[in-house]
């Protein structure tokens, strides 16, 4: 008769639901874009035209993605107490309250959180960290790849040839360019463009485990965990483990 004492606890503010839908969105789309990109030749995209539409689509998702993500990162420190970093990145103590939570849920007895339970705060660590990668990685390619703010000036600027107007090159096409410095460009945007797709990966593995434990979560314990990404309240029918912490 575990779940007459049901009690309900605020946990996201509403900022953070807005941040975790507006986040789904963009990254849903970015991948979904991204996935064509990299496969754009089995689909029979071969014109430079599509080519470049298709990134600046990517790149237009990004913008929305990044400013999202800048949002969330100021209200880890300013925002209600779950929202913060200090409640979400391992810190003092984390091992301790990890090995708890293990031995509670082995024991079939598993502790209930407010905020995120320390696997959670693992994975949404590990994924926090993929999106500010991304960003960086992103916003740098979109400069070297097809002169998008905020480097792409400063990368027109570099390549173009003495004499030529930055404004006037061109992606994929060298007309008005410096062959040494295109090279130098290539050369540089590489390792960028392969810690994109790598991180890309990596968070399409950590988003399935993600939806795959929420679930689980939920189903094993009939809690609230998805409700409360909407309502930004939890039922919890034991003492939540992080009340007073
Ligand atoms: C969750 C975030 C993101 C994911 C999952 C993602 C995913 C991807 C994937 C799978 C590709 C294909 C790689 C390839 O064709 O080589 C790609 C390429 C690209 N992404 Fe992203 N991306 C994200 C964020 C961003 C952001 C924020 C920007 C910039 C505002 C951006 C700009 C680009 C550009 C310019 C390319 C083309 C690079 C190239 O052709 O080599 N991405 N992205």
């Amino acid at each position: 008769m575990e779940n007459i004492n049901i009690k309900e606890y605020k946990v996201w503010d509403a900022p953070i639901r807005v941040f975790h839908w507006v986040n789904f969105i963009s990254v849903i789309s970015l991948i979904f874009l991204g996935l064509i990109m990299l496969y754009k030749k089995d689909l029979g995209i071969t014109s430079v035209d599509a080519k470049i539409a298709l990134k600046e689509l990517h790149i237009i998702f990004g913008y929305i993605f990044v400013l999202n993500l800048t949002w969330r990162v100021i209200w880890g420190f300013i925002g209600s107490k779950y929202a913060r970093w200090r409640y979400i990145f391992p810190g003092k103590g984390f091992v301790k309250s990890t090995r708890r939570y293990i031995k509670s849920v082995v024991d079939g007895d598993t502790q209930q959180y407010i905020g995120h339970n320390p696997l959670g705060r693992l994975a949404i660590s590990i994924i926090i960290l993929l999106l500010l990668t991304l960003s960086v990685t992103g916003l740098i390619r979109a400069g070297t790849d097809v002169y998008y703010p905020p480097f792409g000036s400063y990368v027109s600027e570099y390549i173009a040839s003495p004499g030529v107007n930055p404004d006037s090159i061109i992606p994929y096409n060298s007309t008005g360019t410096d062959a040494t410095k295109v090279k130098n460009l290539k050369a540089f945007k590489r390792p960028f463009g392969k810690v994109h797709i790598y991180s890309a990966y990596t968070l399409m593995l950590f988003i399935f485990l993600h939806i795959f434990f929420v679930v689980l979560t939920e189903i094993r314990e009939g809690g609230s965990l998805i409700s409360a990404m909407f309502t930004g309240k939890k039922l919890l029918n034991k003492k939540p483990a992080d009340l007073d912490s």
